[in-house]
């Protein structure tokens, strides 16, 4: 396969687990450069190959493919003992990662502080459902200026130092009953831990930046999505990150003209994982059915994912937020059988009026209710399918909907969860890039 020039965003468009992994293993063959640019042990992302499943939580989703170079951007928050745990596993599989890995120097660690803070505060009226790895204190202690970044490992004499400042805050919230290790303890382990990655540091703004000069492309690979976005998601029901495209260039450094194509990635409907406001979820049989149907159990924690039918609204907006080129529509085939399948056109507020945007605080979400329209089901199955030809009539109406309905097109659609099962549509702005 020949290498691509262009380079090209991958991003998440509900709230996670769209299925990012599989397009960005499926396309990152051609592209010599893959980067991860935010977020942090958060993220899963499931990559299926002959049957056989990897999940990849830090380390970015091109890694199955001998001829990309792999970068953690300094966006990202890092657990390294996670991260050397994932470069084992995939060793132990015989992706051998060794030359081809560098981490941003500004990258951020997760400490056990910040885990031990996460956790607390889950505990409290707080509480939002996250993964419980960290991610949160990490992102506010960088935004505190009391953050601990690859390049300080670099530096042992300070490192204690940097540890210090962030460690104290945490100590005195939590109190002497959290058993927070000493900041000396701290320290000492994760030098201990860090030694096999301190060759891998170094300047990925630099890299990409000389990479991009010499023509080599760039596949970008988001994590998470954008209405979980720190600016753009249900606040507060989000994560700590710039998940959308802003994130992108805070974190790798490279400026918007490097970047030339978006793909925007959806389920077929919709899931989220934690609290928050989601009009769409279907608290009955239906709901439990795609849940089953779609494995729809979370690939980070294994919490079962709440499910509902496809969400334009959410999904036009995050459309409309990334620049989205062209859909990565996922999981159709998990709508296979259902007698009808339903639409999210809009919300009707408590006054009944049906608007089509998001409210930006979270106290007007309470009231949406969602507008459905209703389309025909397919007894047909779209598993596997890689020709669109085969799609039955009904899913293709029911697509042919769901498109205008977020007014962006469809540019790869999946059918199972294997590279091989989906196609790139014809004439789509993929179709024209590959
Ligand atoms: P990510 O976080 O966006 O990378 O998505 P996850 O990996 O967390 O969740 C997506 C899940 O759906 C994974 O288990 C994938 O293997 C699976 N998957 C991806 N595409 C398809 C598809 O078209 N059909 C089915 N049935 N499963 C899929
Ligand atoms: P990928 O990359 C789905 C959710 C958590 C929680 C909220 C905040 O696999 O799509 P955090 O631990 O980030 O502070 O939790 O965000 N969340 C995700 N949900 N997929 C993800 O990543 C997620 N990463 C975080 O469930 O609601
Ligand atoms: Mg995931």
């Amino acid at each position: 396969m020949g290498v691509l020039a262009e380079n090209l965003a991958i991003l998440g468009l509900q709230w996670g687990d769209e299925g990012k992994g599989k397009l960005v293993d499926l396309l990152s063959g051609r592209f010599r450069n893959v980067v991860r640019f935010q977020g942090g042990n958060n993220a899963g992302h499931t990559v299926v190959v002959d049957g056989v499943s990897i999940a990849l939580h830090q380390v970015p989703s091109g890694a199955l493919h001998e001829g990309c170079f792999l970068g953690v951007g300094s966006g990202v928050v890092l657990n390294l003992e996670v991260f050397l745990q994932e470069l084992d596993r995939l060793a132990k599989r015989g992706f051998d990662l060794s030359g081809r890995l560098l981490i941003s120097d500004k990258a951020h660690i997760i400490l056990p502080h910040h885990i031990a803070l996460d956790k607390w505060r889950e505990g409290g009226l707080n509480k939002i459902g996250t993964t419980g790895r960290g991610i949160g204190p990490a992102y506010e202690m960088k935004a505190a200026r009391m953050g601990v970044r690859m390049g300080d490992l670099l530096h042992p004499d300070t490192l204690r130092e940097r540890i210090s400042h962030g460690h104290a805050e945490v100590a005195q919230l939590l109190g002497p009953g959290a058993g927070l290790a000493s900041v000396e303890d701290t320290a000492r382990d994760l030098l201990a831990i860090a030694q096999p990655l301190l060759p891998l540091i170094g300047d990925i703004q630099d890299h990409l930046w000389s990479a991009w000069r010499r023509g080599e492309s760039i596949l970008f690979e988001g994590a998470q999505a954008t209405l979980l976005d720190i600016d753009h998601g249900t606040y507060p029901y989000v994560t700590s990150s710039n998940c959308s495209i802003g994130g992108l260039f805070t974190g790798t450094g490279l400026p918007p003209k490097a970047l030339s194509h978006v793909l925007g990635v959806a389920k077929a409907y919709t899931t989220r994982v934690g609290a928050g406001p989601m009009p769409s979820e279907l608290l009955d049989a239906t709901g439990d059915r795609i849940r089953d149907l779609g494995r729809e159990f979370g690939t980070t924690t294994g919490r079962p994912r709440r499910c509902g039918w496809f969400d334009a609204v959410i999904t036009g907006h995050a459309c409309r937020v990334n620049g989205v080129d062209g859909l990565g529509l996922m999981k159709l085939d998990v709508l296979d059988g259902f007698d009808q399948v339903g639409l999210v056109v809009g919300y009707r507020d408590g006054e009944g009026r049906v608007g089509t945007r998001i409210p930006s605080c979270i106290q007007d979400w309470n009231d949406l209710k969602p507008e459905i329209k209703y389309f025909k089901g397919w007894s047909t199955p779209t598993r596997g399918i890689q020709d669109p030809a085969r799609l039955p009539a009904e899913a293709r109406a029911y697509l042919d909907a769901l498109t205008e309905s977020v007014d962006t097109p469809i540019a790869y659609l999946s059918t199972g969860p294997d590279r091989v099962e989906g196609y790139v549509e014809p004439g789509s702005f993929l179709a024209n890039l590959l």
